[in-house]
């Protein structure tokens, strides 16, 4: 892949890491950063060799917000025209699971770029926050939304009106996060839940994703109907009939993504 301003990638066993590189401004989230994160897993996305992608910054930060140097003189006609941060909603359109691995500070838009992903996992060292409060203004990329559906109403409006970090044991046992490890294990652990979702089944896996997903979206009664519809698809799959013949046959599946 091209030479990115903002960030690093790697590719290695079919797992693609996008690593936030603004390490002067604490990974802070401008325009080039939308632009090559954005970029970038859309190209993984594309890309048949890829089968999941991990997003990660510093042990400092993964990324302490949008950033407000570039902010502060941002007016209302040039926002609304531009639709700001809508550009974020690439990265959601992503059909391939994204593991997003918090090593320290995500606050504002790094808390919500962090939830934009499927899987979020976090250091002990981890910190998230809404702090946009103490700007003057509130959360610009889904973070009243996202964070509200991830740990309820009760902690969202704590976060958001006082503005107050959370640590990564209450991020977990809040649900913002789905595992906590000791900061050098960070990366390995990605890499060990990507390589275990890329030996499965590409189509399964974008499935189960659009399933999950659905459940924000949706009815309880529409979301279990989706979900059926999706299953009795995913019974006309090749991948179906080795991984229940493989099942059967106490063998290892050999997934063809077909
Ligand atoms: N935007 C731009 N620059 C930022 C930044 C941000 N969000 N966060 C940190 N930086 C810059 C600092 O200005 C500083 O640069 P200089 O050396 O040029 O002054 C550099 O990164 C290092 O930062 P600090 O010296 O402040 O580092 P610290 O360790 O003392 O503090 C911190 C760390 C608590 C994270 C602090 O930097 C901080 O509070 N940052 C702002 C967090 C914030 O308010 N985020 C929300 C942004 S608004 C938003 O995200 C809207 C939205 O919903 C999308």
């Amino acid at each position: 892949m091209s030479e990115f301003e903002t960030i690093l990638t790697d590719v290695a066993d079919g797992v693609a890491t996008i690593t936030i590189n603004r390490p002067k401004a604490l990974n802070a989230l401008n325009l080039q950063v939308l632009t090559d994160t954005t970029d970038a897993a859309t190209a993984y996305d594309a890309d048949d060799s890829i089968k999941a992608i991990i997003i990660t910054g510093s042990e400092k930060a993964f990324a302490a917000g949008a950033d407000i140097k570039e902010m502060s003189s941002l007016d209302f006609s040039t926002a609304y025209k531009a639709d700001w941060f809508a550009g974020w909603t690439r990265l959601t359109d992503v059909r391939k699971p994204v593991i997003t691995a918090v090593g320290g500070y995500a606050l504002g838009g790094g808390c919500e770029l962090a939830m934009m992903g499927d899987i979020l996992i976090a250091s002990t060292k981890a910190k998230f926050g809404q702090p946009e409060i103490n700007l003057g203004v509130l959360p610009g990329m889904g973070g009243s939304q996202r964070l509200t559906r991830a740990i309820g109403k009760a902690k969202a409006m704590d976060m958001c009106l006082t503005g107050r970090m959370m640590g990564a044991e209450e991020a977990e046992r809040s649900g913002l996060v789905a595992r906590i490890v000791e900061p050098e294990a960070l990366l390995d652990t990605a890499n060990e839940i990507a390589q275990t979702i890329a030996s499965k089944s590409r189509i399964a896996s974008a499935m189960v994703k659009e399933a999950v997903n659905t459940a924000f979206e949706t009815t309880l009664e529409q979301g279990l109907r989706y979900e059926r519809r999706l299953f009795h698809s995913s019974l006309a799959t090749n991948d179906q009939s080795e991984g229940m013949a493989a099942f059967v046959e106490k063998r290892d599946p050999n997934f063809t993504d077909s």
